[in-house]
């Protein structure tokens, strides 16, 4: 049976250990640019991420075995919009227009960048043995669900051109591409011959 929950503590070691075939994923995608030795998924910061409003860590269990996690944070420009974060679903939005159209006279850092609350996928990471049987899709649900409780106008991700499972995934449900960084390696760099762009 297939279920989807919040992680709880007692989560880590699955969570990390499908954390690890993610980042192995990218080590074997990139290797001159990930170090399989620095992962930085610590316990305290995992515990971190699961007690705090803005930040989580779904899994799906299949069977009462954790077979897939997503680390998700709602990105917020401002401590008071994390704070909007936290309230329910009625009064967020109402409170967050009121902290607009403040902060709009307020001055601020000029930027012509426009901040925009999201919810941020940092990882997602299906177990290799059970692939391909829409359990990315059970999770990414969940995320949408987490994102939606949350007041969150749209869900972000990064990924790397390397990564064909998950370019078909996300064109699977439908994100949209918005932004793309190149690299031209020079002669003589460490990075040159890598043939590789993020
Ligand atoms: C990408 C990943 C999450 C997909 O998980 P999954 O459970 O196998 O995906 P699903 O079964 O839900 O796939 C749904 C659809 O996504 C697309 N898709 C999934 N895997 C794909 C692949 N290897 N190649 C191309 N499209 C793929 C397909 O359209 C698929 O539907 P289909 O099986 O009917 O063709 C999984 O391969 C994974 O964990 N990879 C390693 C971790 C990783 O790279 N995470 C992303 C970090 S940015």
């Amino acid at each position: 049976m297939t279920h989807v929950r919040p992680a709880t503590r007692a989560d880590y070691p699955a969570v990390l250990a499908l954390e690890r075939q993610l980042l192995q994923a990218h080590v074997d995608g990139m290797p001159a640019d990930f170090d399989p030795s620095a992962s930085d998924f610590t316990e305290h910061g995992f515990r971190r991420r699961i007690s705090r409003p803005w930040s989580t860590v779904l899994v799906v269990e299949v069977d009462g075995t954790v077979a897939a996690y997503a680390a998700m944070s709602f990105v917020t420009a401002t401590p008071v919009e994390r704070v909007v974060a936290r309230l329910p679903r009625r009064v967020g939005p109402v409170v967050e227009t009121a902290y607009r159209s403040l902060s709009r006279v307020r001055p601020g850092r000029p930027s012509p960048i426009v901040r925009r609350p999201a919810a941020f996928i940092d990882s997602f990471a299906v177990d290799a043995s059970v692939r391909r049987q829409r359990l990315a899709e059970t999770l990414w649900e969940a995320c949408v669900r987490w994102a939606e409780e949350r007041g969150a106008p749209e869900i972000q991700c990064e990924t790397f051109e390397f990564n064909k499972p998950i370019l078909g995934f996300v064109e699977h449900v439908g994100l949209t591409l918005y932004k793309r960084r190149y690299r031209f390696p020079l002669t003589g760099s460490d990075s040159a011959g890598s043939g590789q762009s993020a």
